[in-house]
């Protein structure tokens, strides 16, 4: 090695050792003569010094310019009483430089490294290897390489064996479009990139596997946002013999271990647990945010203001719709509290999202004068506000509201509570919030395609089979979610393992006898040769790590991430590539099109 010690590592108790660094130069800072280098490498900086006595060392420590590649050897010394630097692990001693080579010189950087100067999304990506320099990326693909470790050896222990499965395969239905890959042998076929390992597992536990784990790469050609890339990881799992309990309990115990052991964070097992509907009805999402406790949670006030002299709200209750709530605490809101200009912008959001407009009540409500002051009492009531009199009163909450379909209604105020969170800056209760979401429903009906879709997707067992000869938006699946901090981590089910029914379950879904042997036959045959029953789970790897390392997107804990647009502005993929490589994939590009 070119090195003794990685330069973060030192510290008063190597003072007097001789030592060898090999590193970045951060910054370089001349005072008085003497020259202060701060010299960066994996594991942190360490300051080094060249005095002026030494001169022709000093002469080349002139040329030495930012992210310079250096050799140096020198002497660890404590540094002066009143030049330590307590912000630094490596603040109480320097290196008086002996020997310095330069091992390679730099161009000047597009970005600083040494602050978190602010340079655009494409830039830091463009020159990624840069981007992470930064200790803060650095670190989070260090607590990365963690999890997955921790992962591997936790699984593992638990009898878990970790199997690859293929990249070049058939689609498997996840909901997103597929990735497609041309087979050059079988001209004018295609292989699909996995949306997850799904069908091979299940596959696996047919094979009598019975526990199978993988870190899997996953694509998905989707919409991309913060926490949505085309090739993402999942922390992927089966089991045979095993009920949802089994599942739950196995990732809880997965998860807290994660969050002992890379944070030091001890997290109570069981999570809780929550119905979907009930999700649904109170938080607007069935990744509800539970870190805030009670705060801002959706009330229906339908039956109080039905009658009212408002018609917003009375005709939308009379046209089978409902009138529902969030209420902001005074104390949260501030003693200004809403000014008009914050309420517009709030309306503008709401009406982005579908709304017709948001109604609105405090002491200066203009909607207030349609109300008595008897169905205003009732109001805060049923909010769990207990008002006295009618006079103003400065401590009542604001109320904002929705008057549509329920649908509507939900989702829109389920956003409105996560944008007045976001903006009043509200304190979370605790700082991480797990809860399974369970009761899902086994379908739901798609207005686009006129008929019943997944809601997760279709190997998923129903928790009664009789109730599909009824009405099928009733049937419940066995199915959960993993929600932490509103971020949904993770979902799986219990699976179907007998032919007829996930026959049975393809015809629900419009998906024909001939369609479900083409694109599921091989499925569809494994289960008749004794298929074990069976569950499983997927966890975000990506969002795992994004919010250990408290990141809002995952783009900064995937060394090599995709820009908004699935571009990677670092090689340019993707690319248009030779008419001979079209050639041999019998592929034709139309005109005008890369
Ligand atoms: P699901 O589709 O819910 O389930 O995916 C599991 C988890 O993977 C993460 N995830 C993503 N992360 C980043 N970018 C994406 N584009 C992306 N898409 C999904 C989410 C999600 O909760 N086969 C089933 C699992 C099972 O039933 O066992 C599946 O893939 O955190
Ligand atoms: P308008 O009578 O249209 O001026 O609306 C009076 C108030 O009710 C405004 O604050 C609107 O934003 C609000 N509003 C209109 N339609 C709805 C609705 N469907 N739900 C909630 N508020 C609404």
């Amino acid at each position: 090695m070119k090195r003794t010690h990685y330069c973060g590592e030192l510290n008063l108790k190597n003072v007097n050792q001789k030592v060898i660094l090999c590193g970045w130069v951060h910054t370089r800072r001349d005072h008085g003569g003497v020259i202060f280098i701060d010299l960066r490498d994996r594991e942190g900086i360490v300051q080094v010094v060249f005095r002026p006595e030494e001169k022709d060392l000093f002469i080349r420590a002139e040329k030495i310019r930012s992210e310079y590649v250096l050799q140096i050897e020198g002497n660890v010394s404590s540094r002066p009483d009143g030049t330590k630097n307590p912000k630094l692990p490596t603040g109480e001693v320097e290196i008086i430089v002996e020997k310095m080579e330069i091992l390679n010189t730099s161009e000047v950087p597009p970005f600083e490294i040494s602050s978190f100067s602010v340079a655009g999304e494409e830039l830091r990506l463009k020159y990624r290897y840069l981007d992470l320099r930064r200790k803060k990326l650095k670190d989070n693909l260090i607590i990365r390489h963690k999890l997955s470790h921790t992962v591997r050896k936790l699984l593992s222990g638990e009898g878990f064996i970790e199997i690859e499965t293929p990249f070049l395969t058939k689609s498997t239905p996840e909901g997103a479009r597929d990735f497609l890959v041309p087979s050059r042998l079988n001209p004018g076929t295609f292989y699909a990139l996995p949306q997850s390992p799904q069908l091979f597992k299940q596959i696996l536990m047919v094979s009598g596997v019975d526990r199978y784990f993988q870190v899997v790469r996953c694509f998905r050609d989707e919409d991309l946002r913060a926490d949505r890339q085309p090739e993402f990881t999942q922390i992927d799992i089966e089991m045979s013999f095993v009920d949802e309990e089994d599942v739950i309990a196995t990732v809880e115990k997965l998860l807290s271990v994660l969050m002992r052991d890379i944070l030091g964070v001890e997290i109570k097992t069981p999570f809780a647990r929550m119905d979907y509907e009930y999700a649904i009805n109170t938080y607007g999402t069935d990744k509800p945010d539970l870190r805030y406790r009670d705060v801002m949670k959706i009330t229906d006030v339908s039956a109080v203001v039905a009658g009212s002299g408002f018609k917003i709200f009375s005709e939308a209750v009379k046209a089978g719709g409902c009138v529902k709530c969030v209420s902001v605490p005074p104390a949260v809101d501030g003693k200004a509290g809403f000014s008009r200009s914050a309420i517009d912008e709030l309306t503008k959001f709401a009406t982005g999202l579908g709304a017709k407009g948001l109604a609105w009540l405090n002491n200066s409500s203009p909607i207030k004068r349609f109300f008595s002051d008897g169905e205003i009492k009732n109001i805060y009531s049923v909010i769990g506000y207990n008002r006295e009199g009618t006079q103003p009163d400065p401590a009542a909450p604001m109320v904002f509201f929705i008057a549509d379909k329920k649908e509507t209604a939900n989702a829109v105020l389920g956003a409105l509570r996560t944008e007045i969170i976001n903006r009043l800056k509200i304190k979370p209760v605790l700082e991480y919030e797990f809860v399974w979401v369970v009761n899902f429903p086994l379908f739901e009906w798609s207005e686009e395609e006129k008929r019943f879709v997944s809601m997760h997707h279709p190997f998923t067992q129903p928790v009664d089979e009789k109730m599909l000869d009824g009405d099928l938006s009733k049937v419940a699946a066995r199915a959960y979610d993993i929600v932490l901090n509103g971020t949904e981590l993770g979902g799986g089910s219990i699976r179907i393992h007998r032919t007829d029914l996930q026959e049975k379950i393809f015809s629900i879904l419009k998906i024909s006898g001939s369609e479900a042997k083409d694109r599921f036959g091989f499925l569809l045959e494994a289960l008749k040769f004794g298929a074990p029953p069976h569950g499983g789970i997927a966890l975000g790897f990506d969002r795992l790590c994004a919010i250990l390392c408290g990141e809002e997107s995952i783009r900064d804990v995937i060394a090599f991430p995709k820009t908004q647009k699935g571009i990677c502005p670092l090689t340019g993929a993707p690319d248009a590539v030779s008419s001979k490589q079209l050639k041999e994939l019998s592929i034709e590009v139309k005109d005008g099109e890369k």
